[in-house]
């Protein structure tokens, strides 16, 4: 489990250890500022890369506007961090008194008497200093040793969720989209590199400066920026997407798989979407950096790792750790469509950038590296494990509030990642593959440079279903509501009489009851007679809400197994001449033909209906 998944233990245990409540606090900004292009310039001296000093000083000019008149901008700054020197608007200072940092929830509340107006652009000016963090979050200092053992520093930053405002003042939430113009003095003999190309503008006998290509529309929390005595190594895409992986130099044997597997990825990503990533952005870098708290981070073209999720080497690395290089790349790719073009509008859909990372990092893996059965691996290590903690009353639905930090950092646990990409898996095979990626591509298409709602992407999906396939109850939003925004998980009953089968549902509990919970539940079926075992993943009926389901099976079929690979996100029980007959059938050779996903979903979902003593 990585360390992202960790961070809801680690937020409950400070929650039970008793600090603060903050719920009376409001984190959130209103809604009524836009801001439309930031110019951010740091500062770095030489001493920032020693051990002793870590300071340094910024600009910010942020053109925006508002959508009603105000006489109050309300944005972020951390007031650990950072000190506010001089605020401006439009060119007209303000005093100190008339701005504020609350120091809880971070937000810099700037009073503005002469007041903004609807619909008019105005430039805030921030001059600020600040310090690099040693947290491995904000803008932080991280160190390396060289082979002769001497003591090298570099600045890097991780801002998702809530950091950005460590580094420097800005409308730190993802729906504040805008472009950003960064520049970065640093001295000479260090490289920076940020979201987009950088030129060197302007060079000292000490220090050189260096500006990025504006970002396109993007979050904050999505930004990067590394400076660094890192050397890198370099290829050139087909698409002339500049691909270069960043790492200290004495890792340099390390880089070739990390390197190869980024192309790759990013080709099948690029199918994947049918949007190419060199629509918008000209090149992608890695970077493996020596202190990282997360395994790996997203930043639009400049995505960061921990060394051991991007380094590897064929002499002294394992099998296991050359696939986590592989995945977590295609998971970190992946997110440059979901989550960087089309960001979750904020973190109680967290589900829509991690569901999709975690659906892509196995299921676009696959087919750059069909040999490793990813698609295979996805049921036992994403679906399984999250139907385990799905069965809890106490788990939260993919979809649901979360307004304080401990909150946010509750949405990064394993329902938005496993339970998100599992149920990304079901409409796929409720739609069929092909459909599923056009609907894909349309979710894209709607909401690129821009922030979704679950409903951008049923809507988006429902699309594109045809229904002589999947025969849909219901429009697929509608359809897909339960599993958004309800915990948990169905029971699937299957009685047999003769040939008729009877299909129910109640909700899995590993302890108590609950009838009320009811989902829309796509049944697909495989037969003892059926030439064609357990291929065909498309719906052949459906539990609803409201109704059961009968279907008819030949009067010679030995055995009947519901849900085909298990695709669909719930668990089954049969009566008891059902199960027998189940185990009659995998006692035979070749287990008569029941497959290895059914096989791996009849053992799981045996033990689990155990543990809820379910039989
Ligand atoms: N976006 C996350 C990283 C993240 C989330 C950092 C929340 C800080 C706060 C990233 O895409 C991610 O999910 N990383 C995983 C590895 C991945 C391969 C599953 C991690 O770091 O564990
Ligand atoms: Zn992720």
């Amino acid at each position: 489990m990585g360390f992202v998944k960790l961070l809801p233990l680690l937020t409950t245990v400070v929650m039970v250890l008793g600090l603060p409540r903050k719920e009376e606090l409001n984190y959130r900004l209103p809604d009524i500022y836009r801001p439309a292009d930031y110019q951010v310039h740091l500062n770095l001296t030489a001493d920032v890369f020693t051990e002793s000093f870590s300071g340094y000083t910024g600009t910010v000019a942020i053109n925006f506007t508002v959508t009603e008149d105000t006489r109050e901008v309300k944005l972020h700054a951390s007031k650990d961090d950072l000190q506010i020197q001089m605020v401006s608007i439009s060119g007209i200072y303000l005093d100190v008194l008339d701005y504020n940092i609350e120091n809880v929830t971070n937000i810099l509340t700037i009073n503005y008497p002469i007041g903004l107006v609807a619909g008019r652009y105005d430039v805030l000016s921030i001059q600020f200093s600040g310090n690099l963090s040693y947290d491995e979050d904000g803008f932080y200092k991280s160190t390396y040793k060289t082979d002769s053992g001497e003591t090298r520093y570099l600045a890097t930053t991780q801002f998702e969720t809530a950091s950005a405002r460590r580094a420097f003042p800005c409308f730190d939430e993802p729906a504040f989209k805008a472009t950003f113009d960064i520049y970065i003095t640093y001295p000479v003999g260090y490289t920076a590199i940020s979201n987009t190309p950088g030129t060197i503008v302007d060079s000292e006998s000490a220090s050189e400066t260096i500006q990025f290509e504006t970002t396109p529309v993007m979050s904050t929390y999505l930004l990067a920026f590394v400076i660094s005595d890192f050397t890198a190594a370099k290829a050139v895409a087909d698409d002339e997407v500049v691909h270069q992986l960043w790492s200290r130099n004495n890792t340099s044997n390390n880089r070739a798989w990390g390197l190869e597997m980024g192309q790759k990825m990013l080709a099948a990503l690029n199918r994947f979407t049918g949007f190419n990533y060199s629509n918008v952005m000209k090149k992608m870098d890695q970077g493996a950096i020596p202190d990282f708290a997360a395994g790996a981070m997203e930043n639009w073209g400049l995505v960061l790792y921990r060394e051991g999720a991007l380094l590897w080497n064929e002499d002294s690395s394992s099998n296991t750790e050359k696939q986590n290089v592989a995945t977590t790349i295609a998971h970190e790719f992946s997110h440059q469509w979901f989550g960087d073009l089309v960001t979750m509008r904020w973190w109680s859909e967290t589900f829509l950038n991690e569901g999709f990372a975690t659906y892509c990092e196995f299921n676009v893996a696959h087919e750059v590296l069909p040999d490793y059965k990813l698609d295979e691996q996805f049921l036992v290590y994403v679906v399984h494990s999250v139907l385990l903690l799905d069965s809890y009353e106490s788990e939260q639905a993919l979809e649901s509030e979360a307004s304080t930090p401990e909150e946010v950092g509750q949405k990064f646990g394993v329902v938005s990642y496993n339970k998100g990409a599992s149920i990304i898996r079901m409409v796929e095979h409720i739609m069929g593959t092909d459909n599923f990626r056009a609907g894909v591509h349309t979710y894209i298409e709607n909401s690129k440079f821009d922030n979704a709602v679950p409903d951008d992407l049923w809507s988006a999906l429902n699309q594109h279903v045809d229904n002589s396939l999947s025969d849909l109850p219901d429009e697929l939003p509608v359809v897909m509501e339960n599993w958004t925004v309800k915990s948990g998980l169905p029971l699937v009953h299957v009685s047999r009489s003769y040939s008729e089968i009877t299909i129910t549902q109640e909700r899995l509990l590993l302890s108590g009851n609950d009838t009320s919970r009811k989902w829309y539940v796509p049944i697909s079926y495989t037969t003892s007679e059926d030439e064609d075992k357990f291929t065909n993943t498309l719906p052949s009926g459906w539990l609803t809400p409201d109704s059961d389901l009968t279907i008819t099976v030949p009067e010679t079929a030995s055995w009947v197994i519901l849900n085909n690979k298990q695709t669909g996100y719930y668990r089954v029980n049969y009566d008891d001449d059902l199960w027998d007959s189940i185990a009659a059938g995998l006692l035979k050779e070749d287990f008569d033909g029941i497959t290895e996903l059914n096989r791996a979903q009849i053992v799981d979902d045996i033990f689990n209906l155990a543990m809820a003593e379910k039989n």
